[in-house]
């Protein structure tokens, strides 16, 4: 549905986005995620058409929009900071694109009313000044006023990111509800893993102004394509090609013996498992939390993580011996 094709961004001569190629499907959830600066929010832009780029071109079902207007690309965008109009109350607020638009006092209302329905305001809400709700709500208001417009596209940009981790994820969790009963096209940018994973069909991880990889979050998470995404996706333990090549000699999976491997940290068993290399371990130190506990073994000279689901029983005192099983199959070479 949206397509860009070999996009480059400048700002003066300096090149933010680099022959960036990317498909998106009708009805997804796609996310740009990535660290700060490597050119998520320069991307959204260019496709809402705040920015034009210096070469390529964008289609959205296959109609060519490098250069259309704003107002003709029915897209709407939410920012991080709420961006509303502090002197309206919440329902002029909402009702702001409709108004432009000059559709009826009566029309307004209904669907102002029913926008507020899906996104869980409350009719006392809507008559408040926007500064008397919190940012959650601002937040929600934001994501009303964008959708009233009955967008082709939602593009959202960080936009929990200024609310507390409690509220985050209550309010990603509607997010995702809210974008499944709509079905809207959704692109979401965020630096946030955690939040990339669990919200996105499809995400495209950008370092420094090129995408490294996209995939569903499992390819991405257990099939990531770079040492870049690999790190910058999760926890991941770096093994040496020393224990690459022990890894190798009790396994009939050939991994590169000359090249590190990394393994993401809850694939190590601390249970004999058939086609798991076994592997000596001193317990250097533990992080408890409950549910989890993450332990740092020695192994053959480096460290190796791991995250064991506790059982209420059993935990691995520090200096004790233990058994680590890795799966050759899950080790990721570059
Ligand atoms: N208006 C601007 N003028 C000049 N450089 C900019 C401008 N906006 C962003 N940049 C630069 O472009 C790069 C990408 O920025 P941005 O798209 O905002 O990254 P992200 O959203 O991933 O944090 C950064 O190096 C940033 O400094
Ligand atoms: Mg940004």
């Amino acid at each position: 549905m949206i397509e860009f094709s070999n996009i480059e961004i400048k700002y003066g001569n300096f090149v933010a986005i680099q022959n960036l190629n990317l498909e998106i499907q009708r009805g997804e959830f796609f996310t740009f995620l990535g660290p700060s600066g490597c050119g998520k929010t320069t991307t959204l832009r260019c496709l809402v058409g705040f920015i034009r780029p210096a070469r390529g071109t964008i289609q959205v079902d296959h109609r060519d929009i490098t250069n259309a207007p704003v107002e003709k690309r029915e897209i709407g965008m939410v920012f991080q900071s709420y961006a509303l109009f502090p002197t309206m109350n919440v329902f002029e607020n909402i009702a702001f694109g409709l108004r432009v638009k000059k559709l009826s006092k009566a029309e307004v209302r209904q669907r102002v009313f029913e926008i507020a329905r899906k996104i869980d305001l409350s009719e006392e809400q809507l008559f408040k000044n926007v500064s008397q709700l919190s940012g959650g709500q601002q937040q929600r208001v934001a994501l009303a006023r964008a959708m009233i417009m009955q967008p082709k596209i939602i593009c959202l940009d960080e936009p929990l990111s200024n609310l507390d981790a409690k509220l985050r994820i209550g309010l990603r969790g509607e997010l995702k509800k809210l974008q499944r009963d709509l079905g809207i096209t959704t692109l979401y940018v965020t630096h946030d893993q955690e939040e990339a994973l669990t919200l996105s069909d499809r995400l495209a991880v950008f370092n420094n102004g090129q995408i490294e990889q996209v995939g569903t979050p499992f390819e991405i998470y257990n099939k990531s394509a770079s040492r870049f995404v690999c790190e910058f996706i999760g926890d991941i333990n770096n093994l040496s090609p020393n224990v690459i090549r022990e890894i190798n000699a009790q396994s009939s999976q050939r991994l590169d013996p000359e090249k590190e491997g990394f393994v993401r940290l809850e694939t190590i068993s601390l249970e004999r498992k058939d086609g798991f290399a076994r592997l000596s371990g001193i317990v250097k130190d533990s992080e408890y939390d409950g549910v989890f506990t993450k332990y740092h073994f020695d192994v053959m000279g480096q460290t190796i993580k791991s995250i064991e689901k506790n059982d209420g029983v059993v935990l691995f005192e520090k200096g004790g011996q233990v058994d680590l099983f890795i799966n050759p199959a899950t080790v990721m070479q570059y």
